[in-house]
C-alpha cells in the first residue's frame, strides 16, 4: 500500500531524476504507479483497475501473472542465472530455444543469433547484412528502409527509423552513413499520391528504381516491417511483399523482415511475413518471444547467409548474449503459443472486433479508416473531415485527451499523432489471450469517447 504522501514524493523524485521515453525531461508524469497485473488487467497503487489495450507495446502477449513463465524463470535463475555463449561454450536452454524457433520460423531461416531486445536485433541484422555484402564483393553496403518505419532506439536502428519525421534523432547526429529511405506503403495516405489498386503498387516499383539508381552492387539490404508498428498499424497491400521479394532476389539484395512487433502470433500468424507468403533472408524478433517476461530477441538467418559466413565472426554484441534465463522462458513461451493455439485464438477474437469496428466505429464522423491485422496494432484513424481526410488541429491535443479520458475510464491505450506518423491513430494492442468479452468492454469505453467528438 502506498500512501498519498509517499506517492507524491515518489512521483516528484521520478519527475526530477528519471528519463521517460517519449516524454520531455522534467514534464509532470501521468500520476500513475502501476503495481500488479493479472491476465489483461492492471492495478495501480491506488487500487484502480485498468484494462490493458497496449500489452506494453505489444510485448505482454500471454498476459500478466502467467505462472508457467514465472516458474521457468525462477527455476532457471536458481539453477544457473547466467552462462556465456562466448568462445563456443553453450547451454541446453539456448539449444532448446533455437530448436523450438526452428519449428516455427519461415522455411529455411533456421540459423540464429541472439540479443536482449528489438533494437539490438535490428542493429545486429544491419551488421550481418553489411558483412554479407562485403563477403559478396559489393563495393558499398547501403541499407534501404521505408518512410514511416520504426526499427528501434539505437543509433543504427534510429537511422533506419523515419517515424517522428526526424524529431527522434534531432541533435544526436552524425547518424550511420549509407542508409537510404524509400516511400512507405500506406494506401489511405499514399506517399506517392496514388490510389490503390490503380497505382499498381508504385511504392514497391520505386524501391527498385532506388536500387537501380544507386547501383545494385552498392545496396546490401532492404529492411521492412511486415506491417508498420509505431507508424500506426499500417499494413501493405497483398502484392507489396511478394514484389519486394522479387526485386531483392533479382538484384541480389538481402531482404530483412523486422518482425519485432509482428512476430509470435500477434497478426494471427506466427510471423507477419506469413500473411504475405514471403520468406526473407534475415528476420529480426524480440518482444513476443518471451511474452515480455525477459528482455530477449534475435535474428533468424537463411542458409545462404549462414553458409557465406562460415569461418567468420558474426556480430554478437553483449555480455548477456543468448541469456540462459531468456532462452528457457522463450522455449516455454513458444510451447504455450503452440499448445494453446494462440494464433488461432487471435483470429477468432479479432474477427468480431473488426466487425464491430466496421459496423459501429467507421460510420462515426471522426473515424477515417481502420488499420492493423489480427491483434497487431488495431488502429482507428481520427479525422476532422472524412472526405478530405483532414486531421484535427495539433493544438487541440486531441489524441492526448483521448488517452487521458480512456485512462480515467479504466482503459489503457496508445495513440500516435499525425505529426509523428501519417495520421492521428488510436492503437489497440491487447495481450493475445484477451477474451471477446474483454475486447467488447474496451470498445464500449472507446466508443463512448469517440462518439462525443465533434467534426467541423
Ligand atoms: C518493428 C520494430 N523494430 C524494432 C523495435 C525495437 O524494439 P525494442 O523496443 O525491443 O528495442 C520495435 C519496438 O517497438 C519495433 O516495433
Amino acid at each position: 500500500m502506498v500512501t498519498k504522501d509517499e506517492k507524491g514524493r515518489l512521483l516528484e523524485w521520478d519527475r526530477t531524476h528519471i528519463v521517460h521515453p517519449a516524454c520531455p525531461i522534467g514534464q509532470d508524469s501521468k500520476g500513475i504507479l502501476f503495481e500488479k497485473g493479472k491476465g489483461v488487467r492492471l492495478w495501480d497503487t491506488d487500487g484502480k483497475e485498468y484494462l490493458d489495450f497496449t500489452a506494453q507495446f505489444g510485448a505482454v502477449t500471454l498476459g500478466y501473472g502467467q505462472t508457467e513463465l514465472v516458474e521457468v524463470c525462477a527455476e532457471q535463475m536458481q539453477k544457473l542465472p547466467h552462462s556465456t555463449l562466448y568462445y563456443g561454450y553453450s547451454h541446453k536452454p539456448i539449444i532448446e530455444c533455437s530448436m523450438s524457433l526452428a519449428e516455427i520460423v519461415p522455411k529455411g531461416l533456421d540459423h540464429f543469433t541472439f540479443t536482449t531486445g528489438g533494437s539490438e536485433s535490428v542493429d545486429t541484422a544491419l551488421q550481418i547484412a553489411r558483412l554479407y555484402g562485403n563477403i559478396k564483393g559489393k563495393c558499398e553496403t547501403k541499407i534501404i528502409s521505408l518512410y514511416n518505419a520504426y526499427h528501434g532506439g539505437f543509433i543504427g536502428p534510429m537511422t533506419l527509423t523515419t517515424v517522428g519525421r526526424g524529431s527522434a534523432r534531432m541533435g544526436i547526429g552524425p547518424l550511420v552513413p549509407d542508409i537510404l529511405h524509400a516511400p512507405g506503403y500506406n494506401c489511405y495516405r499514399c506517399q506517392m499520391g496514388k490510389e490503390y489498386p490503380q497505382c499498381k503498387i508504385e511504392c514497391a516499383k520505386y524501391l527498385e528504381e532506388i536500387i537501380l539508381w544507386e547501383g545494385p552492387n552498392t545496396v546490401a539490404a532492404v529492411i521492412i516491417e511486415p506491417c508498420q508498428s509505431a507508424g500506426g498499424g499500417i499494413c501493405p497491400p497483398p502484392e507489396y511483399w511478394p514484389m519486394v521479394r522479387e526485386i531483392c532476389t533479382k538484384h541480389d539484395v538481402l531482404l530483412i523482415a523486422d518482425e519485432v512487433a509482428t512476430g509470435f502470433c500477434r497478426t494471427g500468424k506466427m510471423f507477419g511475413v506469413e500473411l504475405w507468403n514471403t520468406i526473407p533472408d534475415l528476420m529480426t524478433f524480440a518482444k513476443g518471444i518471451t511474452g515480455a517476461y525477459f528482455p530477449f530477441g534475435g535474428v533468424a538467418m537463411s542458409d545462404k547467409v549462414w553458409s557465406a559466413s562460415e569461418g567468420l565472426f558474426l556480430p554478437t554484441p553483449t555480455t548477456y548474449y543468448g541469456h540462459i534465463v531468456g532462452a528457457a522462458i522463450a522455449a516455454k513461451t513458444i510451447e504455450i503459443y503452440l499448445r494453446d493455439k494462440i494464433a488461432e485464438h487471435v483470429v477468432e477474437v479479432s474477427k468480431p472486433m473488426y466487425e464491430r469496428l466496421e459496423a459501429e466505429f467507421l460510420p462515426l464522423p471522426c473515424v477515417g479508416t481502420l488499420g492493423g491485422y489480427g491483434l497487431f496494432r488495431v488502429a482507428v484513424e481520427i479525422v476532422a473531415d472524412k472526405t478530405t481526410k483532414r486531421m484535427f488541429e495539433p493544438s487541440l491535443n486531441l489524441m492526448n485527451k483521448i488517452t487521458v479520458e480512456a485512462l480515467e475510464k479504466g482503459l489503457l491505450l496508445r495513440t500516435c499523432t499525425g505529426a509523428d506518423t501519417q495520421g492521428d491513430r488510436i492503437i489497440l494492442d491487447p495481450p493475445l489471450v484477451i477474451t471477446k468479452e474483454e475486447i467488447d468492454k474496451g470498445l464500449d469505453i472507446l466508443y463512448a469517447i469517440l462518439s462525443k467528438i465533434k467534426c467541423d
